[in-house]
C-alpha cells in the first residue's frame, strides 16, 4: 500500500495540534457530568418492560439512544444503494416517522454499490435487534441531502468548494460521505458498554458494536487505498480529508482525540509505529469511546447536545437525547 505524502503528514500535525487546544467548556459538559453521576448513583430507575424483556430503564434508555443512529446509517446507506429508504424495506420499522430529506440513489461502481448494499440491509437488522429489545421510537427527521454533507464537509475543510461536496455523485464521495457515520456509532457503542447493566443488554450491544467497526474497517479500508486520490475537483486528497473530518468530530465532540484520520503523526499510530492509521484507536489500539452528549454535538453539527440541527434538524428521540432538548 503506498506510503502517503508528506504533505498530508504536514497537515496531519497541523490538525493533531489545533485538536489538543480544544476547550473543554459550558453548560454541555456540565451536563454531561451530571448525567454521568446520575447514572453511578441511581443504576435502576425503575424496570421498563421492552418486548419479551425486563430490562432497568438505563439499559433501556442505552439501548434506545443508538436507534437514532442506526436510522440514519439506514437510510444513507439504503438511499445511496437503492434508491429508497426504510419505508420501501419495511415500513413499520419507521414507527410512522416522517420520511427523510434528500436521500438519492448514488452513482457508485458495482462493488461499492454492493457493499452499500449489504450495510443497507445489516442496518435494517440492527433496527429489529434494538426493537425486538426494548420499545424505541419512530423514526425522527433525517436531513441526508446533498447539501447537509456539503455544509460537513465545508465545516470539516474550513472553507466553501464549488462545486459543492455531493456525497452522492461517486463511489469516492459515497465513501467520505460513509466515513461521516458508522464511526460515531461506534465509539458510542463503546461508551455504553461498561454503563449497562445486564448481560442481555451487554451481547446486544456487543453484537452492534462488532458489526459497526467492522463497516468503519470496510470503508476506510476502502479509503485508505484511494488516500491519494483527489476529493472531487479539489485540491485536496481522501487522506487529508479523513483527517479533517476527525479533527471537527474531536472539535465539536469537546473532549479530546477521539477520533483519527487514515494517516496520522509519527507517534499516534499503533505503538507510535506507523503513520498508516487504516484503524483508529487509543494509545494501545483500543477503540475510543464517547458519551451520547458528545454523539449528539457532532451528529448536530452544532458542538452542543441542546442545540439541534446537521443529521436530526429536529433532534433526535429517546429519553437521553431528549433530556438535552429543554
Ligand atoms: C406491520 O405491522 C402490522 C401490525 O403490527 C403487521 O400486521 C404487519 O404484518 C407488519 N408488516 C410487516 C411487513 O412486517
Ligand atoms: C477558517 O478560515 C478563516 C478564513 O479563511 C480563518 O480566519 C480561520 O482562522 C479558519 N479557522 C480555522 C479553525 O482554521
Amino acid at each position: 500500500m503506498g506510503a502517503p505524502a508528506s504533505s498530508t503528514t504536514a497537515t496531519v500535525f497541523a490538525v493533531v495540534a489545533s485538536a489538543a487546544a480544544v476547550l473543554m467548556c459550558g453548560a454541555a459538559l456540565a451536563r454531561a457530568q451530571d448525567m454521568d453521576k446520575e447514572w453511578a448513583r441511581a443504576p435502576y430507575r425503575g424496570f421498563f418492560g421492552g418486548p419479551g424483556s425486563m430490562l432497568p430503564q438505563s439499559d433501556v434508555d442505552l439501548l434506545e439512544f443508538p436507534l437514532n443512529l442506526e436510522y440514519l446509517e439506514t437510510e444513507f446507506f439504503c438511499w445511496s444503494a437503492l434508491g429508497y429508504g426504510l419505508d420501501g424495506i419495511d415500513a413499520n420499522l419507521t414507527g410512522g416517522g416522517p420520511p427523510s430529506i434528500g436521500g438519492q440513489s448514488a452513482s457508485l461502481t458495482p462493488i461499492i454499490r454492493d457493499i452499500a448494499t449489504q450495510f443497507c440491509y445489516q442496518e435494517v437488522g440492527h433496527l429489529r435487534a434494538i426493537k425486538q429489545t426494548v420499545r424505541g421510537f419512530p423514526r425522527p427527521l433525517l436531513d441526508i441531502s446533498a447539501a447537509n454533507f456539503g455544509k460537513v464537509i465545508e465545516q470539516a475543510l474550513n472553507t466553501t468548494l464549488d462545486p459543492p461536496f455531493n456525497p452522492y455523485e461517486n463511489s469516492v464521495n459515497f465513501l467520505v460521505a460513509s466515513y461521516i457515520i458508522p464511526y460515531v456509532g461506534l465509539t458510542g457503542y463503546v461508551g455504553a458498554n461498561p454503563r449497562l447493566l445486564t448481560p442481555q443488554s451487554r451481547k446486544l450491544v456487543a453484537g452492534l458494536l462488532g458489526v459497526e467497526s467492522a463497516q468503519d474497517a470496510v470503508i476506510r479500508t476502502l479509503l485508505y487505498e484511494r488516500g491519494m486520490a483527489r476529493v472531487s475537483s479539489y485540491g485536496v486528497g481522501v487522506a487529508e480529508v479523513t483527517a479533517h473530518i476527525s479533527d471537527l468530530r474531536n472539535e465539536l465532540g469537546r473532549r479530546g482525540v477521539k477520533d483519527e484520520g487514515l494517516v496520522v503523526a509519527p507517534g499516534q499510530g499503533p505503538e507510535g509505529i506507523t503513520v498508516g492509521n487504516v484503524i483508529a484507536g487509543d494509545h494501545l489500539s483500543l477503540a475510543y469511546d464517547r458519551t451520547p452528549e458528545e454523539i449528539l454535538a457532532i451528529v448536530y453539527g452544532t458542538g452542543n447536545p441542546s442545540q439541534r440541527g446537521g443529521f436530526f434538524p429536529q433532534g433526535a428521540d429517546g429519553r437521553i437525547a431528549r433530556s438535552f432538548l429543554v
